[in-house]
């Protein structure tokens, strides 16, 4: 798989990053026991590295910390791996009940929550160090300056190399940087052919009434011009593209011309973006991940892109 430089970072990244939320989680899968979460964790996450993908992104509250945890067994099996990928991880995000039983869910990016919550990923993940810590969701009460404080602290501790965001728009990342000193290098945001709102967003700018507002205008303008990666998850829109029987058939059409999935194009629809946009694939099925993965041997043409795109959007172009 073809891999790219971490714009702000000294390692080379696949364009396609495994994401592991759904590792440990009985979503969709039945009754499996906890034994057969783990074993099929493995299997995927195996099926990655057979692919070629060598980033894998995490977050504290996947799987309320089984996703990592379980992530952890692949150091048994191939000695020497820590050092070959790239482990990210996010915080910010706390569940209802914790740590009180009234406690509500939020958002929280106080100096002592941000430390709490790597040193736990640390833990879970039987690793040293995080090659990327996000910021999961914009705290409305957050303090730049605590943020800065645990940033550096966690950067100079060796604990974390590089630092990023999730959600978040330029004038938020703007206001992080008034006082975080460490690069921000990555803006995890949901971008996928039905939720294609950021992309849309420049396209419909000027326009009256359009059919939603429109919230991130300039979020990936701002990322770009700022050499921050932008990764979209759900990039597959959790299959969701088969809801709207315009956008499938488009696909499928196009799959069929080139002898791929349609998994393939829905993720070439992503890389094709000049962004050098990073989908973050989260099916636990290896022949999927397989099938995901022949979107890194396409490119679409600038034609098809705009097919998909308008299909997606369900209306045409201004
Ligand atoms: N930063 C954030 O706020 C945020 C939020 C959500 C997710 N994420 C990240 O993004 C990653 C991917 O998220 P996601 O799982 O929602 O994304 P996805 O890749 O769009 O969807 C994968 C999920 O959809 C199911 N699915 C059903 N039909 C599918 C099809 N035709 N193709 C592919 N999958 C299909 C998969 O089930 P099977 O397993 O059965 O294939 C799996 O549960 C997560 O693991 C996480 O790392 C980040």
């Amino acid at each position: 798989m073809h891999k790219q430089k971490l714009i702000g970072a000294n390692f080379e990244s696949t364009r396609i990053v495994y994401g592991c939320m759904n590792l440990g989680n009985n979503r969709n899968r039945g009754e499996l026991t906890e034994n057969q979460m783990r074993s099929e964790a493995v299997k995927t996450i195996n099926a990655a590295l057979e692919q070629g993908i060598n980033f894998f992104d995490h977050a504290d509250i996947y799987g309320k910390g089984k996703s990592e945890e379980m992530f952890s067994e692949i150091w048994k099996l191939h000695s020497g791996l820590r050092e070959k990928i790239i482990l990210q991880s996010k915080c910010g995000i706390r569940f209802e009940g914790d740590p009180k039983s009234d406690s509500p869910h939020r958002f929280d990016f106080t100096y002592e929550h941000i430390i709490n919550s790597v040193e736990g990923s640390l833990k879970r993940l039987k690793t040293e160090y995080l090659d990327i810590l996000l910021l999961h969701r914009p705290d409305p009460l957050v303090e730049p300056e605590e943020v800065a404080k645990a940033f550096d602290d966690l950067r100079w501790s060796g604990k974390v190399k590089y630092f990023g965001v999730s959600n978040h728009t330029g004038y938020q990342i703007d206001l992080l940087k008034k006082y975080v000193t460490q690069p921000l290098i990555v803006n995890q945001l949901e971008i996928n052919l039905i939720h294609s709102d950021l992309i849309n967003a420049g396209v419909i700018t000027n326009q009256r009434n359009p059919k939603d507002f429109i919230r991130g205008e300039g979020t990936l303008d701002y990322c770009r011009l700022n050499d921050i990666t932008i990764q979209a998850w759900s990039p597959l829109a959790l299959g969701s593209y088969d809801d709207n029987s315009n956008l499938s058939e488009m696909i499928s059409e196009i799959a069929k011309s080139r002898n791929v999935s349609k998994e393939a194009i829905v993720t070439a629809w992503l890389l094709k973006h000049p962004a050098k946009i990073q989908p973050v694939i989260g099916t636990r099925r290896p022949e999927r991940i397989e099938a995901i993965c022949k979107a890194d041997s396409i490119e679409l043409t600038r034609d098809e892109w705009y097919k998909l795109f308008i299909a997606g959007r369900g209306e045409d172009l201004p």
